[in-house]
């Protein structure tokens, strides 16, 4: 059964807030992209490296992809992260790919993923019957806020994680609860899998696995990236 990585590369990065979108912003000699595709493309489990990309997007084609026999580009996003997610589970059925091979969700917005991450995550959920995320526990206290900012409650952390990607689940189960799901709550793809009653596994992640949203956060990933000294 084929193990395939699903990279959603379809957004604006509004919160960025670039002239660019922000899978397409320099990081450390390449694009942020192309440092999430290197990763994935680098775990010798994953039999495939699927992109999606805006029908519109004119700046895939300008970047260097040789040296990648198992990358595919698939210029199929949609207007929410998760209906290019879906869009994209479709075109990997429409192409013949197994209904029931494995399929991991990564951001390409997180390019700090370390193969090694990925590959603990196969092998721990490879007989799993229903499939898990990269997540690491909450280490601060939360505020619930008001409208004018004041505290509301404290709540709880215990037992809350923070979900990361990879999200790892089999190809037309997760597409129907996609489909099934489909709204604002649905935030990643353990959501969808949550509504149909099925509970992921939470696999430790790392904080080097950060999602690349504000400017800061190309400032941390490209220190991150550059660190020859942190266990990522
Ligand atoms: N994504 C996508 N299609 C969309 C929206 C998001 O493929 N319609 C992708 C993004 O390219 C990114 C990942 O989903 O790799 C995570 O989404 P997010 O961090 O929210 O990226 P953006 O939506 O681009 O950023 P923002 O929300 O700030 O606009
Ligand atoms: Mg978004």
């Amino acid at each position: 059964m084929s193990i395939i990585a699903l990279l959603p590369a379809a957004g604006n990065g509004s919160r960025m807030g670039a002239a660019i979108p922000k899978q397409y912003l320099p990081l450390c000699g390449k694009t942020v992209v192309e440092h999430t595709v290197a990763a994935l493309h680098a775990v010798p489990e994953i039999d495939l490296v699927a992109v999606v990309i805006s029908a519109d997007d004119t700046r895939w084609d300008e970047l260097a992809w040789h040296g990648f026999e198992r990358l595919l580009v698939l210029r199929c996003g949609g207007d929410t992260r998760a209906a290019s997610v879906c869009n994209g589970l479709d075109a990997l059925r429409a192409a013949g790919h197994d209904a029931q091979s494995w399929v991991l969700v990564h951001d390409a917005a997180r390019p700090c993923i370390a193969p090694e991450l990925v590959s603990g995550m196969i092998s721990e959920l490879a007989d799993d019957p229903v499939g898990g995320i990269l997540a690491v526990p909450v280490a601060d206290t939360l505020k619930a806020a008001d409208a004018d900012r004041r505290i509301a409650a404290t709540r709880p952390r215990d037992g809350l994680w923070q979900a990361q990607t990879p999200q790892m689940f089999r190809l037309q189960p997760l597409h129907d609860a996609l489909v099934d799901g489909m709204g604002p709550d649905i935030t990643d793809e353990a959501s969808a899998i949550e509504k149909t009653g099925q509970s992921p596994k939470l696999i430790h992640g790392s904080p080097w696995n950060l999602k690349v949203t504000y400017p800061q956060d190309l400032h941390l990933a490209s220190l991150i990236l550059a660190s020859a000294t942190i266990d990522k």
